[in-house]
């Protein structure tokens, strides 16, 4: 089997390339990654060596750079995670987001097609998407697998729109598809622009964690290697055609989250207990911020088996270890680039 990863040089794709080049050694596995400013090939040293691992360098958007990579190889499966990923950029530049996420997608799709035409036997296009397309819930209910679309910000819309694409190539060409939605992961290697890692940057360097509107919004979450074993059982085991949500049954509003993420954090660098809540600031809210996340996983529980094999708590301290002990990865990402965003978005 010949594997394309897209953004496996990114926070999740790191953890399925790591997962998919160790447990299946008879896999050939292609990190397709462009290495824009989430992709890390730091995230991947301890497996780049493997003879089973091949990283190239390449944007999905790029048709002839994509037609000549498909000249090269023939690819039985793709797991396709490469995208413009956080709400806030998608706010200021949309169009980057519809460049790789809608554009890019429906470039892979047709590669795949085109591939693929003769003969769909025992190939997969496996499509990463998330449970932001269904929009905001209210105080209740759970987000399932027929729940409405309905994106509010620049990212869903065009998650949203790439999902649709892949539904439609799955009907219109018949082509092979599985996808899943998964709620919000947290865990290592996650880039400091999410509020977990961004949070615990700003923890260790006595900054202010900036609380958007009231703090009451809520998103469940999920540590990244439950994400990552959920997508290997759907990418082997899911059905043809189908959706799967992956969640975390795991709900916090952010202010609970933050508190808690706080005192962990006096705990581990021995501060004085309550010292990091002081740095909690309340700031301007974010433009059409969904209310609240909370994913129905019963599906892959019952047809595939899968369930968190993880606590929060024993997430939240693995991913504050981890942190606390790469920081020359904290420091490699949060130099340059990283100060012009966080100014911009912050100051
Ligand atoms: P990320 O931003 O950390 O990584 C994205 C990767 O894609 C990076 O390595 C980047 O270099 C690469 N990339 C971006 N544009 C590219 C292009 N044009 N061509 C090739 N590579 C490109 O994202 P992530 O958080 O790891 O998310 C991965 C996927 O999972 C995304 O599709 C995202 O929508 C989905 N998802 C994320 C979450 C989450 O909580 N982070 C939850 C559910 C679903
Ligand atoms: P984020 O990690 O950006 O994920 P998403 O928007 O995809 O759910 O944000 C998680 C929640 O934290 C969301 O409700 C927005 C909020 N948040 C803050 O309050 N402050 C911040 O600086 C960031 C980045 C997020």
């Amino acid at each position: 089997m010949k594997i394309l990863i897209t953004g496996g040089a990114g926070f999740i794709g790191s953890h399925v390339v790591r997962r998919f080049v160790s447990n299946y050694p008879t896999y050939e596995i292609y990190n397709l990654d462009a290495l824009t400013y989430a992709g890390n090939l730091e995230n991947l040293r301890d497996v780049e060596n493997r003879p089973n691992y091949n990283f190239v360098k390449g944007d999905i958007v790029d048709e002839e750079f994509i037609k000549d990579l498909f000249e090269k190889h023939t690819f039985d499966g793709v797991i396709h995670l490469a995208a413009e990923s956080h709400v806030d950029r998608s706010i200021t530049d949309p169009l980057a987001f519809v460049r790789t996420n809608i554009i890019g997608t429906v470039n892979l799709l047709n590669a795949f097609r085109d591939l693929w035409k003769d003969n769909f036997d025992e190939k997969r296009f496996y499509h990463v998407s998330t449970d932001e397309v269904y929009g905001s819930l209210g105080a209740d209910g759970l987000f399932t697998e027929t729940t409405a679309y309905d994106p509010n910000s620049p990212y869903s819309a065009s998650k949203a729109s790439s999902d649709h694409f892949v539904r439609a190539y799955g009907e219109t060409y018949g082509l092979p598809y599985v996808m899943s939605n998964c709620s919000n992961n947290y865990g290592p290697n996650h880039f400091p622009e999410k509020l977990i890692p961004l949070f615990i940057n700003n923890i260790i360097e006595n900054k202010p964690l900036p609380v958007y509107g009231d703090g009451k919004y809520t998103r469940d979450w999920l540590f990244v290697e439950d994400h990552a074993r959920a997508i290997d059982m759907v990418f082997h085991k899911g059905k043809n055609h189908e959706t799967y949500n992956i969640g975390g049954f795991n709900e916090w509003q952010n202010i609970d989250l933050v508190k808690l993420l706080c005192d962990i954090m006096d705990r581990k660098l021995g501060r004085t207990p309550g010292s990091s809540q002081e740095l909690i600031t309340y700031v301007k809210d974010r433009p059409g911020h969904d209310l609240r996340y909370a994913i129905d996983a019963d599906k892959i529980n019952k047809e595939l088996g899968w369930e968190p094999s993880v606590t929060f708590e024993q997430g939240l301290e693995k991913t504050i270890d981890w942190f606390l002990a790469n920081e020359k990865w904290l420091n490699n990402v949060t130099s340059g680039e990283y100060q012009e965003y966080y100014d911009k978005m912050y100051s």
